[in-house]
């Protein structure tokens, strides 16, 4: 039985609830015998900020850096508002997609049958929709340079952020794009603002050149992202691949997010480049925060962390059936009419965090046990 490390980090507010109920599921394979893990756990976010002062310390880095695979909850909270801009914890996140090399956020919002009147919607739009978007996580806006705030002569203030992107930083992240594309439809749409933003015109220049060099069997289109927010919600269905920067992918695995019913199911993986051994870092995270307005009170969904732990078994342990397995029982589950209060379906009894976990191991008992 192969030993896998995990690194563990819940972080803050829903964080270490929906955490525990991942937890309960790596206990659950652990049990079955399927794979021996080592499992590690470590303060990040404000709960790191009380303990250490920083959101993130050089150790938990290294222990990230040295682990098969981390497994991310979410951080921040009104607590920690107080901290300057540079110690808040948000900075955990950052810091370690960028001191892991992680350049790739895949994001991918399948909906669920069973969910399908959930979504905002109508049936027929959502029915059957699986898009996978895949955010440059590392460069662009979110770490260009200049920026800062600043005091004018005349005592105004100005803010400054930078958006650049280098040929090598979009290559990288495409390739990512146009591979998953391969296993999937065949279909890229890469996204961007080249009518406003030079470094939205040299994105889809080099998109173009590598789709016309390597990946001549994909269908590569070019969309502005302000129109694919539009046509999300109007034919999401247009879609499989979806490659763009670092701040529109945040901002559309969003509202990607509610095509499939809530923020609360979507997970993602986060992918570093492969080293000589094929070894990569990678980390996996739910796409949605620490939502203090219900932490604390065991009503978070916890199956978007749960399925961000299948996907670490897909990506970085090449468990496909485990994987599976963890992805089918929580499709059972949803369709057993199990919600918790973030899914909006109208007939549908609400359960706690909890509670949901409970209903994947039963799932898990009656489908792998
Ligand atoms: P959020 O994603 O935390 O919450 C948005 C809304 O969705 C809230 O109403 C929340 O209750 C709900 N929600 C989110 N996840 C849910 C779940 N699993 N189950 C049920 N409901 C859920 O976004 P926000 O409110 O803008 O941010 C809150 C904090 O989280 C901020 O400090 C923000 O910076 C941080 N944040 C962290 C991450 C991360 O750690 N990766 C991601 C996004 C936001
Ligand atoms: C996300 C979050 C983060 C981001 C924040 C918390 C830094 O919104 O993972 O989607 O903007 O990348
Ligand atoms: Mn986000």
């Amino acid at each position: 039985i192969p030993n896998k490390k995990i690194l563990l980090l819940p972080g803050d507010g829903i964080g270490p609830e929906v955490m525990a109920e991942a937890q309960r599921v790596i206990d659950w394979l652990t049990r079955a015998g399927r794979v021996r893990f080592e499992i590690a756990e470590d303060l990040v976010g404000g709960a790191s900020i009380d303990a250490h002062g920083r959101p993130i310390t050089d150790a938990v880095i290294a222990r990230a850096l040295e682990a098969d695979a981390v497994l991310f909850g979410a951080v921040g909270g009104p607590q920690w508002d107080a901290q300057g801009f540079d110690n808040r914890p948000e900075i955990a996140i950052l810091e370690l997609r960028k001191r892991l090399g992680l350049f790739a956020n895949l994001r991918p919002a399948p909906v669920f049958d069973a969910l399908i009147d959930a979504s905002p919607l109508k049936p027929e739009i959502v029915r059957g929709l699986d898009i996978m978007i895949v955010r440059e996580a590392i460069g662009g806006i979110y770490f260009g340079e200049p920026r800062g705030i600043e005091t004018l002569p005349d005592g105004g203030r100005r803010g400054v952020n930078t958006e650049v992107y280098t040929t090598g930083e979009i290559e990288r992240v495409a390739r990512v794009a146009f591979e998953l594309a391969r296993k999937r439809s065949g279909r890229v749409t890469s996204v961007e603002k080249a009518n406003v933003m030079e470094s939205g015109l040299l994105w889809r220049q080099t998109v173009t050149a590598l789709g016309a060099a390597e990946y001549p069997d994909i269908h590569l289109s070019h969309m502005y992202a302000d129109n694919c927010a539009m046509q999300l919600a109007k034919n999401p269905r247009q879609f499989d691949v979806i490659v763009t920067g670092n701040l529109f992918g945040d901002i559309l695995s969003d509202l990607a997010s509610m095509l499939t019913g809530s923020l609360g199911m979507l997970p993602s993986a986060t992918l570093g480049a492969a080293d000589g051994e094929g070894r990569r870092h990678a980390l996996y995270e739910p796409i949605h925060g620490s939502a203090p307005d219900i932490a604390g009170k065991g009503l978070a969904n916890p199956l978007a962390q749960i399925l961000s732990f299948a996907m670490l078994l897909r990506y970085s342990f090449d468990m496909q059936e485990d994987a599976a397995l963890v992805e089918r029982a929580v499709s059972a589950v949803l369709s057993s009419g199990m919600r918790t209060a973030d899914i909006l379906q109208a007939g549908t009894a609400k359960i706690g965090t909890r509670t949901m976990g409970d209903a994947v191991l039963r799932e898990l008992d009656k489908l792998g046990g």
